[in-house]
């Protein structure tokens, strides 16, 4: 997104934003501005979008070479594709010609990529193999995609549209890559992928994730499988859920010995609000029969993932900001990607990852598998579209943050502090 096509100096919207900031009243909901100002968006994107880590996808959604996908943010489309050597890679969808776009948007498998307009033709590791007429004098070499920034986290992918990326997801992989791997991700397939148009700024998308506030009268699928004192502090919990309280400690202790016994890590690391990559992992229990996703909360994938023969290992949950959050089972896992379209329209993108050998009918039927969370997704896309209104009516006062939203608070201070140093920082990084 260009300065000119906002129509007001970068310089001038970047105080537009920090003025807005000034204005927040610490441990309360953000100023409406904040979303629903298109200068304000227009900042975000280039302050944080355009810098930050993003999560793209997953190795399993380019399981042999040549597969490859789009993922289209911030005014760029990068293209994840794995080359003829097996390794993933970023590139601009951009043709190094005059420009074109060179796959549409989804996925797709190709020998080569040829671009539609003139058939200039790169190889999957991004080198220009032929162009033809091209003159001899034109050094080919110098004409391969440009490359993206891409790090493989246990077979999640994030990218950064950033020139020099911040090196934090480097060290938060360190802590985070033991929670994933057991999940084996690269031998993974999607069973489900279903995009979600949310009518409502991307941070109440990220928001509403991050508290459970909203669970007991909003997710009534979810919460079958959700504890109900998500979020809560021991001494926080009422004495209506204590008895649901009682079950979680023994779900936790039950949890930590097959963990223990399995030498899987499942303890809390939660650093959202400090660091650019603010993230938050742990391995908590289910429950019902502590499996999956499902009402009962038994498993819903005959084939468990990878060597595992367990098939109680609660979910491993990832958050990372600012754009996704996942969750790990013993027999699937599904993953959320968030996309910032407008101020007021946002993409959550949803996709279950089963084992590659499972077969559809027979180990999982992909109804079954996604339908708690398509159920919760929309109930989620409801109360974005009624805050998105809210926020933007003149009557709206930001109100207050209980501590079942500590995350939530998390998030908009983590939100306030890099867009305050990525603006002290200077303009459009790349
Ligand atoms: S724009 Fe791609 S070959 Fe001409
Ligand atoms: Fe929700």
């Amino acid at each position: 997104m260009t300065d000119q096509l906002v129509g007001e100096p970068f310089a001038g919207r970047r105080t537009r934003i920090l003025d807005h900031l000034d204005r927040r009243t610490p441990g309360h909901s953000l100023p409406g501005a904040l979303y629903t100002d298109p200068d304000v968006f227009a900042s975000e994107v280039d302050l944080l979008w355009r810098r930050r880590w993003l999560f793209v996808g997953t190795v399993a959604e380019v399981p042999e070479p040549g597969d490859y996908f789009s993922f289209d943010v911030a005014g760029s489309s990068v293209l994840v594709i794995r080359d003829d050597d097996e390794q993933v890679r970023a590139f601009h969808n951009v043709c190094r010609h005059r420009g074109s776009r060179l796959v549409a948007p989804g996925h797709g498998s190709v020998g080569n990529l040829v671009c539609g307009y003139h058939s200039w033709t790169y190889a999957t590791d991004g080198s220009l193999r032929y162009a033809p007429q091209l003159s001899p004098a034109i050094d080919t070499a110098c004409l391969g995609l440009r490359p993206v920034a891409l790090r493989e986290v246990g077979g999640l992918l994030y990218c950064s549209l950033a020139a020099e990326p911040d090196g934090d997801l480097d060290v938060v992989a360190e802590q985070v890559r033991d929670y994933i791997t057991p999940h084996r991700l690269d031998r993974a397939k999607v069973a489900a992928q279903v995009d979600l148009v949310e009518e409502g700024n991307w941070k109440l998308v990220m928001e509403n994730n991050r508290e459970c506030y909203h669970c007991e009268g909003g997710h009534p699928e979810l919460i079958c499988t959700f504890f109900p004192t998500w979020g809560l502090r021991e001494d926080q919990i009422p004495d209506r859920l204590r008895a649901d309280h009682d079950r979680y400690l023994f779900a936790e202790a039950d949890l930590a010995r097959r963990c223990d016994a399995l030498g899987m890590p499942y303890a809390l690391i939660e650093e959202l609000a400090d660091r650019p990559f603010g993230f938050r992992i742990q391995r908590e229990p289910l429950d019902g029969a502590g499996e999956s996703f499902s009402i009962d909360g038994s498993r819903l994938v005959g084939r468990l993932l990878g060597d595992l023969d367990d098939p109680q290992l609660g979910r491993c949950t990832l958050h990372t900001q600012p754009n996704a959050w996942i969750h790990l089972l013993a027999d699937h896992v599904v993953t959320f990607s968030v996309t910032p379209l407008s101020p007021d329209r946002t993409l959550v993108r949803s996709t279950w990852l089963v084992h590659e050998d499972a077969v559809e009918g027979v180990d999982y039927d992909v109804e079954a598998l996604t339908a708690v969370w398509r159920a919760t997704n929309e109930q989620d896309a409801e109360f974005v579209r009624n805050t998105q209104l809210g926020v933007s009516d003149p009557a709206y006062v930001p109100g207050p943050y209980n501590e079942a939203e500590r995350q939530v608070d998390d998030f908009v201070r983590w939100y306030d502090a890099q867009i305050r140093s990525e603006a002290q920082r200077g303009g459009a990084d790349d």
